[in-house]
């Protein structure tokens, strides 16, 4: 069985998404299978500073096997202050992100805005780097624009402060997420580097996951948005890739009880208020793949009432034209 170079078998990893990867999905996601589940992006001087909601996001769950914890930040001695909480309180890998295209994060100097500074980027790798003993990864697209396609350079430069595995998304930061990610160009990455690299963008099945193998040289591969409405495709990518177990994939009211046992992990992760709210847009991904008539769809989406949304989801979902993965 492949494993994957930090130990986790297989290398496919599900990627950090803001607002979507909390601990109800990675689990959900972890339970099918996957070789690693990586946190939504903490903010490393709001975590130490205590803000409220942020801390919550590393902490719930950040000591479980197989979790990452993704941490940004601009500042040396605040991420690597967070570092060393989150390694306190067991996360057994530390991702820095150096990818993130918003502008609220990169008007912060943080995310891929450390694309135009790199020295400022290696302070603060080193930073954490020290700071910890669990392993390092970093998370970073191409480069800034078509005329800054530096990931190579600082992949090299990574490699030397101490990162033990690279994930790269085929996009630079000014394509935010248009266009289509560029597998081969991840190559130069690879090839720039002895430490294992991860190609990430657009993969959505076993195809795309195989031509992104294939055209980037990589020793793995990362999803993200591909998961969404479809927690088990990690393990099918596995399962056809690597030759790991094929996940049950559920279908007619076993896809349904996933769902609604999802639903109620997160009622009881945020509270009734926030859960349900959270809990739409996994709603509305869950029924892109099952595809129920719109009137009930809107309805599953429309109504406030917990009880009423899982009565709802019994009829939106069982039954339904199927569960295509
Ligand atoms: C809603 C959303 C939130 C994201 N949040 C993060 C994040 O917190 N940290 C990060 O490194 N990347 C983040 N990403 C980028 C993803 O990890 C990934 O690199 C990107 O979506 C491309 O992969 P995909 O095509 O498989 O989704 C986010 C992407 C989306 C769509």
């Amino acid at each position: 069985m492949a494993q994957s170079p930090l130990g986790f078998t297989p290398p496919v990893l599900l990627a950090p998404m803001a607002g979507i990867t909390d601990l109800p999905f990675r689990n959900l996601v972890a339970s099918f299978g996957a070789g690693l589940v990586v946190s939504e992006m903490v903010a490393s001087q709001e975590m130490v500073q205590a803000k409220p909601g942020v801390r919550e996001r590393a902490e719930l769950g950040f000591e479980a096997r197989g979790t990452a914890v993704q941490l940004a930040g601009r500042d040396a001695y605040w991420i690597a202050e967070a570092a060393k909480m989150v390694a306190a309180n067991g996360a057994q890998i530390i991702d820095i992100n150096m990818g993130c295209p918003a502008k609220k994060v990169t008007n912060g100097y943080s995310g891929s805005a450390l694309l135009r500074d790199l020295d400022h980027a290696l302070t603060l790798i080193e930073a954490v780097v020290d700071a910890v003993d669990v392993p390092v990864t970093l998370k970073t697209r191409l480069g800034w624009d078509d005329a800054l396609l530096n990931a190579p350079t600082l992949a090299k430069r990574a490699e030397a402060a101490g990162i033990r595995m690279l994930t790269i998304h085929g996009r630079t930061r000014c394509q935010f997420y248009k266009g289509r990610a560029d597998w081969a160009a991840i190559r130069a990455v690879k090839d720039a580097v002895s430490i294992p690299v991860i190609a990430n963008g657009d993969i959505i099945n076993t195809n795309t996951a195989r031509k992104a193998l294939s055209q980037s040289g990589c020793d793995g591969i990362m999803i993200g948005r591909g998961a969404q409405g479809r927690p088990w495709l990690l393990a099918q990518i596995a399962a056809d890739l690597y030759g790991t177990a094929s996940p049950d994939i559920p279908s007619g009211s076993a896809f349904t009880d996933m769902v609604i046992a999802h639903y109620e992990a997160m009622l009881a992760f945020y509270g009734p208020m926030l859960g349900a709210r959270v809990a739409r847009k996994h709603l509305g991904w869950y029924m892109d793949t099952a595809r129920p008539p719109t009137g009930l769809r809107k309805a599953v989406l429309t109504e406030k009432t917990p009880k009423r949304v899982i009565a709802l989801l019994h009829d939106a979902l069982t039954d339904q034209a199927g569960v295509a993965a």
